[in-house]
């Protein structure tokens, strides 16, 4: 498995859609692999294949499961490919959210709180996963990076245009 460079902010393929995958083959795999070593590396608990540079509607996350009460969170590696959400609840919840492109910001963002998304698995199978609490949130999160949106684009104008200028001062200090 490889650890894959990981595109931040302002880079504008960020912005860009993601194209659906027509079959779920071993290339397939092998990038939902480096995505995942990518990702726990960073470490993060989601991760789309755009933020990696790659177009493609795929998809790995990991919200953590504890098993038993005392004992230590365990893999829990979730993958999506062409995740679509079919349903999503009227109630909304609140998180804190960040992202492995925009390193080091992090912001309150209100979604629906439960979600139906289908989606094909590793394996190619189309499946269907009801989603609530963190994983709901992620879900979302993960899907917009598909459609070139970021979780900065759901919070105040001022506050955006605020972390967009840090990320553009930083890149011209380290060019
Ligand atoms: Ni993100």
């Amino acid at each position: 498995m490889a650890l894959l460079p990981i595109v931040t902010l302002p880079d504008q393929r960020l912005r860009d859609p993601s194209a659906a995958v027509g079959h779920v083959d071993s290339s397939i795999r092998t990038l939902m692999d480096d995505m995942l070593a990518t990702m726990y590396d960073a470490p993060g608990i989601g991760l789309a294949a755009i933020q990696v540079g790659i177009a493609k509607r795929v998809v790995v996350m990991d919200v953590g499961k504890k098993r038993g009460e005392e004992e230590e969170e365990v893999k829990d590696p979730v993958f999506l490919v062409n995740p679509e959400i079919i349903r999503a609840s009227e109630e909304t919840s609140v998180y804190e959210e960040g992202c492995l492109s925009i390193p080091d910001f992090y912001a309150e963002v209100e979604r629906p709180a439960r979600v139906l998304v289908r989606y094909l698995d590793r394996m190619g199978v189309r499946r269907e996963l009801e989603a609530d609490g963190l994983l709901a949130t992620c879900i979302q999160h993960e899907i917009d990076h598909l459609n070139g949106v970021l979780f900065i684009d759901h919070i105040s104008r001022l506050k955006r245009e605020r972390v967009i200028k840090r990320f553009i001062k930083e890149r011209r200090r380290e060019a």
